[in-house]
């Protein structure tokens, strides 16, 4: 018999799950009347530079004053913080690297309601903590603003159809700012995934392996770790999660079907919050050192994606494609394995081998796949940086898709989908590993655009 779901009951019953037959099944609740679907949706082309209203000035936000300037067709118009002194910081960058000030700003916690009032934005840019990044996109798109959010966009199931109900009903973009999907990696290996180097592509991985120790300090009233004290689970699973699921098409004629996670105990994040906020304080710090998540798409495909933020290890992404004819895989050493002379250009006996392409002959075929995306934008993404230049990039894209017209990367059910492993894993654990069967954002409209493509304009 179907028990209505616990956990998750401090959410609406229409988001929630029931179990049956020893799995955990989330509900897709039906769209309703006054919405429509935004898989390929294109906004208007806006004819002008795209005016930004950035919220939230620490690390990440600085970033982007410093970055968002360089992008051709982009004016940050206005700032927001919670503190004066983090919005003058940044008006300061402005005026000494740029030459201008922003139009307006604000500051308090209820500052970001007045800038997205304001008339003469088009785009707010949310960099805030993550317990925000819903109730502020929502509340930005309500007011008629494009909205890009950091990631995960969403830490909730509840909150994730929000930002898709919002999206499909104001008709406003949501775009989670995954920067990963633009490394110019990920992004030529996406590439050759599309153009058939690796075959199918079966098996997945992705991760965020990141030590995270000399970090904790920074982020403002310290809701980082109070979110991993607090909460099982992968609670930040996109730079894992989104350059897999686009190369296995997730939603474009796949969907993630069934997961499973599963977490060590919290050796290394105990001894850390004990360090921290003194012995015993913290009495049990949830979130374990490691996390992996198991997924099976309808397709027959598998990811597997993990978290790792305490532990001693150099930075890891994971980033694995394993295809029937060749294999991505990132690090340690960015090694490419291809099995079919026919798709490339150069002449290799190593080809043929099961083994990783010397570096020259891997230089060489990331050349030939170059994405058009890294053509356009990489010259300029070298100068200005930003993680190597993949926030520029992706900025530039965004910004480029606005200005023409055309349907962004990413869309509001990728920023779901990928944001929503971070319930789902919690719930998975919470349950003894229980396999949990996912929700479905696109409402059943998963197999309907084939394949993922991204759009130029004439
Ligand atoms: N994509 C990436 O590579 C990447 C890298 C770092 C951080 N991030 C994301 O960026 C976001 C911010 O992270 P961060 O490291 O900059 O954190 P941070 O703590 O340094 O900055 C958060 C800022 O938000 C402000 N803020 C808090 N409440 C606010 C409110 N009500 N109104 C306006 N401002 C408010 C804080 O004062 C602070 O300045 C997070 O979602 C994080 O996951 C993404």
């Amino acid at each position: 018999m179907a028990a209505l779901c616990a956990l998750a009951c401090s959410q609406a019953p229409e988001y929630g799950y029931t179990i049956k037959n020893n799995q955990i099944v989330y509900n897709t609740p039906p769209r309703p009347a006054d919405q429509q679907s935004m898989l390929g949706f294109a906004a208007e082309p806006i004819d002008h530079d795209i005016r930004i209203g950035l919220i939230g000035l620490g690390d990440r936000g600085t970033g982007a004053v410093r970055r968002l300037p360089h992008v051709e067709g982009a004016v940050i118009v206005a700032l927001c913080d919670l503190y004066p002194d983090r919005v003058e910081r940044a008006q300061k960058i402005l005026e000494k690297n740029f030459n201008y000030r922003a139009l307006h700003e604000f500051s308090g916690p209820e500052g970001y309601k007045d800038l997205c009032a304001s008339e003469d934005i088009d785009l707010v840019y949310l960099a805030v903590p993550w317990n925000l990044h819903t109730s502020m996109a929502v509340y930005a798109m309500e007011q008629g603003k494009h909205v890009a959010v950091e990631v995960p966009a969403a830490t909730s199931i509840e909150e994730c159809w929000q930002l898709v109900n919002t999206s499909e009903r104001t008709r406003r973009h949501c775009m989670m700012l995954e920067n990963c999907c633009y490394d110019y990696y990920e992004i030529t290996c996406l590439n050759m995934a599309q153009q058939g180097l690796f075959g199918e592509i079966v098996h997945t991985e992705g991760a965020y392996c990141h030590n995270l120790e000399p970090f904790w300090d920074g982020y403002q009233g310290d809701w980082r770790m109070t979110y991993n004290k607090d909460h099982h689970g992968d609670v930040y699973p996109t730079h894992g999660i989104g350059p897999v699921c686009q190369a296995l098409n997730i939603h474009r004629g796949d969907k993630m079907d069934v997961l499973v996670s599963m977490d060590t105990d919290a050796f290394a994040g105990q001894a850390i919050a004990d360090k921290r906020y003194g012995e015993g304080v913290v009495e049990k710090y949830a979130n374990g050192d490691n996390t992996m998540t198991f997924i099976r798409t309808r397709k027959g495909k598998t990811i597997l994606i993990e978290h790792s933020v305490v532990t001693p290890r150099p930075y890891d992404r994971m980033y694995q494609l394993q295809g029937t004819k060749g294999l991505a895989n990132k690090y340690p050493n960015e090694g490419i394995a291809i099995f079919d002379q026919a798709l490339v250009n150069i002449d290799s006996e190593d080809l043929e081998a099961e083994n990783y392409l010397p570096d020259a002959e891997r230089d060489a075929i990331m050349e030939q796949y170059k994405h058009p995306i890294l053509k356009q934008f990489e010259e300029k993404a070298r100068e200005v940086g930003g993680h190597g230049g993949m926030d520029f990039i992706m900025d530039s894209r965004l910004i480029y898709c606005l200005r023409h017209g055309l349907p962004l990367d990413q869309d509001v059910y990728d920023a779901a989908e990928w944001s929503c492993l971070v319930e789902l894993s919690e719930v998975s654990i919470n349950h003894g590993n229980m396999p949990v069967v996912m929700p479905d954002f696109t409402r059943g409209e998963w197999d309907k655009v084939k394949g993922l493509s991204f759009a130029y304009a004439e």
